[in-house]
């Protein structure tokens, strides 16, 4: 079993989840991800890490509650304990000095994003990065990202903080920005990801995704996490979870993901635990 050290929602819908982990906390890298269930009858959850403690044993991620599995994850309190804790999976994100560096993230990403940001600036490059949300009280973490940037830029739908609007304007706020990268590796939601690689394509800006699909075993075993890219059939937890974001199927991938929508979130419904769909 795994004790959770600390579960709290750090904003609306989205959680802080530490968990002690000796196995996991030795090997674990920026990109990795964990296997996750809430009980012996829960659904296998991937969750990307956001950050570890090796000399406390810790390994935390950020989560969204989004479906019964995570709702599950959400009750949990420090104190308890999980029986599935499994990883470190997938291959971790690539890190060398590529130059200039722009991490753009938002929701869960956001905290997948920074052990990330936190190896590049270590590895030498010049790292900006940008926090895309619906409005400011869904950022967090800005103060670990500073310490780790040249700069934080900011993109809210609703104009509440940095610049209004969403990642469809990535273009206009490079230019006014002045920031030319190397390279853009993007954390977060299907859309964030899917846009950014549409913008950065005509750019030609070498953007990385990190596709975190339904999983189940998360060993290449059960081929429900299989996307396409670049015309082959790849399994986001062996092959990726990073891929080059201009290589992607993304009109496959979504269909793939609203395909297990329902079930994932019927048993929610029947547990009367649906207040926020
Ligand atoms: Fe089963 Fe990837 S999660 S093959």
């Amino acid at each position: 079993m795994y004790r959770i050290i600390e579960r709290r929602m750090i904003v609306p819908n989205l959680h802080e989840f530490t968990v002690e982990a000796p196995e996991v906390v030795q090997a674990v890298q920026p990109g990795n991800f964990v296997i996750v269930r809430a009980d012996e009858l829960g659904e296998r959850t991937p969750l990307s890490v956001a950050d570890w403690d090796r000399e406390a044993n810790t390994v935390t991620s950020i989560f969204m509650q989004g479906g019964a599995s995570t709702a599950k994850l959400a009750r949990l309190k420090p104190g308890d304990s999980i029986p599935t804790y499994a990883g470190p999976l997938g291959n971790e994100t690539e890190i060398a000095n590529f130059g200039t560096v722009l991490c753009v993230a938002g929701c869960y990403g956001i905290g997948s994003i920074y052990p990330i940001a936190r190896a590049l600036k270590d590895a030498g490059n010049k790292v900006y990065t940008l926090l895309e949300a619906r409005s400011s009280y869904l950022l967090y973490w800005e103060d670990r990202f500073e310490e780790v940037s040249e700069r934080v830029i900011k993109v809210t739908r609703d104009g509440t903080a940095g610049y209004k609007g969403h990642i469809s304007r990535l273009g206009e706020i490079l230019t006014l920005e002045k920031i030319r990268p190397d390279r853009i590796i993007v954390n977060g939601c299907t859309f964030l990801m899917r846009k950014t690689s549409e913008v950065t394509q005509p750019l030609a800006i070498k953007t990385i995704v990190n596709m975190n699909p339904i999983m189940i075993d998360g060993t290449g075993m059960c081929g429900v996490c299989r996307l396409t890219v670049a015309g082959k059939m790849k399994f986001a937890c062996v092959d990726g979870p990073d891929f080059d974001g201009h290589e992607v199927d993304w009109e496959e991938f979504l269909k793939r993901r609203q395909t297990y929508n329902p079930e994932e979130v019927h048993p929610l419904r029947k547990s009367g635990c649906a207040a926020h769909f």
